[in-house]
């Protein structure tokens, strides 16, 4: 169901690979509530031509851009502002990649080229899209930008790894870089922290089946797919949230408050 939540607004969505990526089901909602998007990824994700797909289902144009080049960045924040003429109401970051995890090399073994490459994907990147975009003005007042994260930035989950760093990191760029931009434009930046999601990118993580079964039953509403989370983040780039910045906001179902279940204390009990 739509509610043209976000009518008149324009939008950068950085992330959709195929379609079980959460920017991907971000990218559907926003067209179906009346948003106009560009869709931007790696020239490696676009190689892989699935992102076509949903440019042609969402009429969007598709600009790539390696989040970790301010030459890719500058060059999408120009053609957006040509295609949009003016800028954007809100950006999705979507983002993220460790070869430490790829690898497999456990985190007391990692090697410091992947970790920095790692976190320059999926951390740095935030500071770089925020920067730039201030720099060249592409976000307009009372603006939103949400970038996704992991409960691992708070609490230990072994086989996350040092995306576990990258993601503290990314919450505490969003609310420092918060702070500046609100002060600047009234522009907002949050985190989303989500429920572990069957995708590409959350797939990667060793013993992920298992990871995900855990936490369905640790929720008392159990897991929130990529579809909620869609859902959450059309609130947060509608005007229906203007006054919230600087958050990290669980999107897990409860995952994050909740001590033990009863259906956990029945399986330790087997
Ligand atoms: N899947 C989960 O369990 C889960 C849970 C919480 C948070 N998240 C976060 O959600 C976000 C999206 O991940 P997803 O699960 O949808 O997986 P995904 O693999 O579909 O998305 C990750 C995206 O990052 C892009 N990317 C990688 N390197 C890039 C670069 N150099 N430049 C530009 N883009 C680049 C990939 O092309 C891909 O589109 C990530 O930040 C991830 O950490 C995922």
């Amino acid at each position: 169901m739509a509610y043209n939540l976000l009518k008149g607004k324009k939008g950068i969505i950085f992330g959709a690979l195929n379609e079980q990526s959460i920017a991907w089901k971000v990218a559907q909602r926003c067209h179906a509530e009346g948003a106009e998007i560009v869709l931007s990824n790696s020239p490696l994700a676009l190689r892989m031509g699935e992102l076509n797909n949903l440019a042609a289902e969402c009429n969007a144009p598709v600009i790539g851009a390696d989040v970790t080049s301010n030459e890719d960045l500058e060059n999408l924040f120009a053609k957006t502002k040509e295609h949009f003429g003016g800028g954007v109401d809100f950006i999705l970051h979507s983002i993220g990649m460790s070869v430490n995890v790829r690898k497999g090399i456990p985190y007391y073994e990692n090697n410091y080229d992947f970790t920095h490459k790692g976190f320059d994907i999926s951390a740095l990147s935030l500071h770089r899209v925020l920067q730039l975009a201030m720099k060249h003005d592409v976000i307009n007042e009372w603006g939103s930008v949400v970038a996704l994260s992991y409960i691992a930035a708070q609490r230990v989950f072994p086989d996350y790894n040092d995306m576990a760093d990258n993601k503290a990191v990314l919450e505490s760029i969003a609310r420092n870089f918060g702070y500046y931009y609100g002060t600047k434009k009234k522009v907002r930046v949050n985190t989303v922290s989500q429920s572990p999601t069957r995708t590409t990118a959350g797939s990667g993580v060793k013993g992920f089946e298992g990871f995900i079964s855990y936490a369905e039953k640790m929720s008392p509403l159990g897991n929130a797919n990529a579809d909620q989370c869609a859902d959450y983040c059309i609130t947060l780039f509608s005007d229906l949230t203007k006054m919230v910045t600087m958050q990290n906001l669980f999107h897990d179902g409860g995952f994050s408050f909740t001590g033990v279940t009863q259906a956990v204390i029945e399986q330790m009990e087997k």
